[in-house]
């Protein structure tokens, strides 16, 4: 099969690892990819929301099925322009209608949608620029710190949490204002909940699912969990807390209602769901939904995966999933995510990476990189990846933080951190 996967991130250099393995896989192009990608597949000039070049491509290269890392094409639309297309419409594609994405393209057709079906989530309400009165005094009934969200795609940056009245006050006005454009205007206000975070991954075809192995992210640039959030500073798969009674809550409660609900309401959903749930005193909840597999996540999920993901593909593709199985790695993996000094701020870009060839105890998934004068160079905020097995998650980690020690670029951090906590 000749399948072409969308994306640019150390998510997709994961995923594209993944495929590459898989007997099914004949070629494996990368749009846009990075210098990571390249050594597992061919990648394509092509931008990920760029639909008519992606067509153009898709029919002259033959492609069999596509696979959609990030979740910008997913709002858009992509699979309802493959649907809706005479020549594209047999090719399947990983990922959901742009209804279904609207599961992480609106928070507040996500909250709807939970309450719709009895899925555990935080209290909330959404207000606009005509209701921010109400929204003041919604305000005033919650207890602090305060949880405001931009309703619409945001980067990941659309989350705010404020210590006081008078700052969510000032935020909830700035948002409205248009602090993230049209994304925000609608702010959806929660109650916030308190424990132990936890992302759980199915795949699912519309009415069956496979449920893949669980990790726990890192989002703070800081040690201890400290400074502004990041797109993800590392990994760990298994998380010690989700053990099988709590999955079993997370499937009861969260993710057979969820693909239910899906089905019920005639939304084409065939793809990942990525739940961001956290624990409430051995309860899970949904914090959020994601419509794609979560970046650093993957770059531990994918290690744990035994079976063929192409074969998982094709179950989704056919609706058929119920009839594969998914096997799962019992080792630990610790991935740690090694960034550009001054990232999420302001960092620079193109600094020479050495060591790559040294490591033998660990993949490094390339998240922001490319080639210079024949050179892998920085090109983003996150850069590297480091993932590594383990027989447990101290000898996974030891892995990833030698091998995090063995590359090098100036400026390069990492936090040392990653997995201490559980
Ligand atoms: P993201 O949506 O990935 O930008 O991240 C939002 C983050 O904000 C989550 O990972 C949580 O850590 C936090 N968060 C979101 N909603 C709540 C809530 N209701 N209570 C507590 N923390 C929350
Ligand atoms: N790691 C969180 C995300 O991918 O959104």
């Amino acid at each position: 099969m000749k399948l072409l996967l969308l994306g640019s991130g150390g998510r997709e250099h994961a995923l594209a690892w993944k495929i590459a393995q898989s007997p099914k896989t004949e070629k494996l192009y990368i749009a846009p990819g990075n210098a990571g990608t390249a050594s597992v597949g061919e990648n394509v000039a092509v931008g990920v929301d760029d639909f008519e070049a992606i067509r153009r491509f898709v029919l002259a290269s033959g492609i069999d099925m596509v696979v959609v890392g990030p979740e910008v094409p997913l709002v858009k639309g992509i699979t309802d322009f493959f649907r809706n297309d005479h020549a594209l419409r047999h090719i399947p594609v990983i990922g959901p209608s742009q209804a279904g994405a609207q599961l992480e393209g609106s928070k507040e057709f996500a909250k709807r949608f939970m309450n719709r079906h009895r899925i555990p989530t935080a209290k909330y309400r959404a207000f606009t620029a005509e209701t921010i009165a109400e929204g003041f005094a919604f305000l005033e009934t919650l207890a602090p710190p305060y949880v405001l969200k931009a309703d619409g795609l945001a980067a990941g940056k659309g989350v705010r949490i404020l210590p006081t009245l008078d700052e969510a006050k000032k935020e909830l006005k700035e948002m409205l204002g248009g602090m993230f454009g049209t994304a925000s205007s609608t702010v959806v206000i929660e109650e916030f909940l308190s424990g132990t975070e936890c992302s759980v991954f199915i795949l699912t075809d519309g009415k069956h699912y496979q449920i893949l192995p669980e990790a726990k992210d890192y989002k703070r640039i800081g040690e201890g969990d400290k400074g502004p959030n990041t797109g993800g500073m590392g990994s760990v798969s298994p998380v010690p807390f989700a053990d099988k009674t709590w999955m079993q809550k997370v499937e009861d409660r969260i993710i057979r209602p969820t693909v239910k609900g899906l089905s019920d309401e005639g939304i084409d959903y065939r793809g990942f769901i990525f739940f961001g749930l956290i624990d409430v005193k051995g309860n899970p909840m949904v914090i959020e939904y994601n419509v794609r597999m979560g970046d650093p996540e993957t770059e531990s999920v994918m290690l744990r995966i035994k079976s063929d993901l192409v074969d998982l593909f094709e179950g989704v593709a056919h609706g058929d999933l119920e009839t594969k199985s998914l096997e799962t790695d019992s080792r630990s993996v610790v991935c740690v995510m090694l960034v550009s000094g001054g990232y999420p701020e302001q960092y620079e870009k193109g600094f020479e990476i050495t060591g790559l060839d040294r490591l033998t105890d660990s993949i490094a998934f390339h998240a922001g990189t490319s080639f210079k004068e024949g050179k892998t160079v920085t090109s983003g905020g996150r850069v590297i990846a480091v993932s590594s097995y383990g027989t447990d998650k101290t000898e996974a980690s030891a892995r990833s933080f030698a091998a995090a020690k063995e590359i090098n670029f100036e400026k390069k951090y990492f936090r040392s951190d990653i997995g201490a906590d559980l």
